[in-house]
């Protein structure tokens, strides 16, 4: 019997890739987005790559009347929370917004979910709860610690899930937390767009190589790694879309948190490299002063998701940054005309 499963944020990078993963599975798929930071598109590309359809609702989860609604509308029986805000800088200057958006949304579909009787929840948490680790690789048990109001948003949603499941024991909930997350589906049709100037690396860099933007400033070439610049557990956005899956399929009673990384790291000077032999495009770069808040290296230990979730990121750096280009080379605007 096919599964009804609610998308929140189904719009947006990660769980556009997820849709397709649980499609692709014959789930039946509900996205709820208020397209806040994506594009009607997504859909489009999810509906196009899979010859399946989506029901797509456009909605603002902090508004408790509309989540009502939706749960009344369709037959939902597992939740997969991806809606939120993520920018870090954004979170410091904006606090309020962060804790609202992020956490009234997340309390309103627990509600509802409640309310009917949906005990399954898979969250999107971030290796950010983690902070400034003491060791790498990180297991899940490491101390926790955000040093920034996004990172508290996570950590804050990953104790009311704690609480909610410790009180009622029909819950089942996975608390996933991605490390760096790159790349974009196989077909080209599908990947990061993210709006104005890109935060995150892979992203600059794709538009760097792309001809939007002229040069990569490297945060910081003092770092304590092998070649100075910083050290991230990149994962390729279908690997952590069949995370997704996984985490849905093996959820137990009770509340998880799984790290979802490859437990290999890479420099930037290692993604450059990466992105210039999948363009066949120089990266001008220069190094530049540490950015505010940046850690040295974060790196995943993701063995108890290897084991208890039978899951296993395998696409490597390569796979990533070429299926970032062919997005970025195919869509140089991303879903923009
Ligand atoms: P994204 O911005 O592409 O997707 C998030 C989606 O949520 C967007 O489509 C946005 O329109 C929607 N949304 C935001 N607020 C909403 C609201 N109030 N009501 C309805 N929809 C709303 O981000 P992403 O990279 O796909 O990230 C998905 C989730 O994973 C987020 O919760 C993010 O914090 C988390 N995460 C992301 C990363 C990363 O590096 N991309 C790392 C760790 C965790
Ligand atoms: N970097 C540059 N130049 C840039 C952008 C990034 O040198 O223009 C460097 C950073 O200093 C870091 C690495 O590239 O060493 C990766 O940076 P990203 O911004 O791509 O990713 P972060 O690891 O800083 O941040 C990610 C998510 C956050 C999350 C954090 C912690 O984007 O949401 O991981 O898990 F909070």
């Amino acid at each position: 019997m096919t599964k009804t499963v609610l998308i929140t944020g189904g719009a947006g990078y990660i769980g556009s890739h997820t849709a397709v993963a649980l499609l692709e599975k014959n789930y039946d798929v509900v996205i709820a987005d208020n397209l806040a930071n994506s594009s009607p598109k997504a859909i489009e590309a999810i509906e196009t790559i899979t010859s399946k359809t989506v029901t797509f609702c456009k909605v603002d989860l902090c508004e408790q009347q509309a989540v009502r609604e939706l749960f009344a509308q369709h037959p939902i029986e597992a939740v997969i929370h991806f809606a939120g805000l993520k920018a870090v800088g954004e979170s410091v200057e904006k606090p309020l917004w962060y804790y609202r958006n992020n956490l009234v949304t997340t309390m309103n579909l627990l509600d509802e979910m409640q309310t009917h009787e949906v005990y399954d929840f898979v969250f999107s948490s971030s290796a950010t709860v983690y902070g400034d680790p003491e060791t790498v690789p990180i297991v899940e048990t490491a101390k926790t610690g955000p040093t920034n109001p996004y990172g508290h948003t996570k950590h804050m949603i990953e104790q009311i899930c704690q609480d909610q499941a410790a009180a009622d024991d029909r819950w089942r909930i996975n608390l996933l937390r991605y490390f760096n997350p790159v790349g974009a589906h196989a077909s080209g049709k599908m990947g990061e767009d993210p709006n104005g100037i890109p935060n995150n690396l892979v992203p600059y860099v794709m538009q760097v190589a792309v001809d939007r933007l002229d040069k990569l400033k490297v945060f910081g070439g003092d770092w304590d790694t092998p070649d100075g610049t910083g050290v991230r557990d990149y994962i390729h956005v279908c690997d952590l879309a069949q995370g997704h899956l996984a985490a849905l399929e093996n959820i137990q009673a009770g509340c998880q948190a799984y790290n979802l990384g490859t437990g290999t790291g890479a420099s930037v000077l290692e993604v450059i490299a990466a992105a210039e032999q999948a363009s066949g495009k120089q990266i001008p770069y220069t190094i530049t002063d540490r950015r505010a808040g940046d850690i040295a290296t974060s790196l995943a230990d993701p063995t108890k998701a290897n084991d208890d979730l039978g899951w296993r990121a395998d696409r490597n750096l390569a796979t990533m940054l070429t299926d970032a280009w062919r997005w970025q080379s195919e869509n140089p605007l991303g879903y923009e005309e």
